[in-house]
């Protein structure tokens, strides 16, 4: 479990992070997202206990971080998101090191027992200087399960893995996140759609969104527009649909395949079946679109890009919004 409160950090002048508030429950998977100097790495960090917070409080598998850090560095495994491995060290030799510093019982085992969860024992005996990024990756992995850790923190975990390795990975979290805490941070958007049961997608340093995979998008997309296909060419029926309340515009894709725009307001859906179904045309599919995950991460963090911009050039507020009610907090 990972509970965190308006969580701060400051590198001088500059604010990394600006209280973030979230949680992440045991045996679930929350996915940190949000473009380069977002502050993932730097939430990261303060979780594991490897750097305090300017500002805010944070516990982890059920230890205050400030006060009872060496407990909570027990319980958590992390992968960074520069894997500081030893050169100089075979993988067995490494990983024996860090099972020996945490004090891992049965470490022979246990070390044997990771090395195959991350396939990586058919190179045990090489150098880590030796291995390629993906591989090192891998064992940057295997050392942040040793311990069996409650709570997993992996930076960029897919970073450098090959597909089929991915696809490994992501079974291995799975199975982990069912008992255990996962947060892992991604660019990729579609790893996060598919692992995470929920989502938090972060930019300059401040929660944009968080929900399901599946919410986001319906909530972003607002259900607004729909994707209509009747058997036929469905002659006729666009004026019918043009006819009817609460669609902003109707368009014709192909022979009897309509794409709709509604109106915000109450679910159109029931009125366009009807219609189609009262007028005589056989209803194939009637079907909301849905945004990606990468649509609405570009939607998000290019609304707060234009904000910014926005307030850095002096253009009007909008109505209701408080000058500088943000920036003067940090
Ligand atoms: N040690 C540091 N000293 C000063 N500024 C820092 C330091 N570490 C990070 N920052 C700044 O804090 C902000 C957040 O950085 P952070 O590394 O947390 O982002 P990130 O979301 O992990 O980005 P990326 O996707 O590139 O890994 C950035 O503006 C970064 O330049
Ligand atoms: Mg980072």
């Amino acid at each position: 479990m990972i509970q965190v409160e308006g969580l701060t950090k400051r590198y001088g002048e500059r604010t990394a992070i600006n209280k973030l508030t979230f949680h992440a429950d045991k045996g679930e998977i929350v996915g940190f997202l949000g473009p380069n100097g977002a502050g993932k790495t730097t939430t990261m960090r303060i979780l594991t206990g490897y750097m305090p917070p300017s500002e805010g409080k944070a516990s982890v598998a059920g230890f205050d971080l400030l006060t009872q850090s060496l407990e909570v560095r027990k319980r958590v495994g992390y992968l960074p998101e520069n894997v500081p491995l030893y050169p100089e060290m075979s993988v067995v030799q490494y990983l024996d090191f860090m099972a020996e510093l945490r004090q891992v019982p049965n470490r022979n085992e246990r070390v044997d027992e990771v090395m195959e969860v991350v396939h990586i024992a058919d190179r045990a005996e090489s150098f880590v200087s030796n291995l390629s990024k993906g591989l090192r990756q891998r064992v940057g992995l295997a050392q942040a399960l040793l311990h069996k850790p409650e709570v997993l923190i992996l930076d960029e975990p897919m970073e450098g893995l090959d597909p089929q390795q991915q696809i490994e990975v992501k079974r291995l979290l799975r199975e982990v996140g069912a008992a255990q805490t996962v947060m892992l941070s991604t660019h990729i958007l579609a790893h996060a759609q598919e692992l995470c049961d929920r989502v938090i997608i972060i930019n300059g340093g401040q929660i944009v969104a968080e929900d399901t995979p599946d919410r986001l998008s319906a909530q972003i997309a607002g259900g607004r527009r729909l994707q209509l296909e009747v058997d036929g060419d469905g002659d006729g029926l666009l004026a019918e649909l043009r006819a009817l309340p609460g669609l902003s515009s109707v368009r014709v894709v192909a022979d009897g395949r309509f794409e709709i725009e509604t109106a915000p307001g109450p679910d159109v859906r029931p009125l366009i079946a009807s219609t189609v179904v009262g007028g005589g045309w056989k209803l194939l599919e009637l079907r909301r679109e849905r945004l990606s995950l990468e649509e609405i991460f570009i939607q998000l963090t290019r609304e707060e890009a234009e904000a910014a911009a926005a307030a850095e050039t002096g253009a009007p507020l909008a109505e209701g919004q408080a000058p500088g009610s943000d920036s003067a907090a940090g």
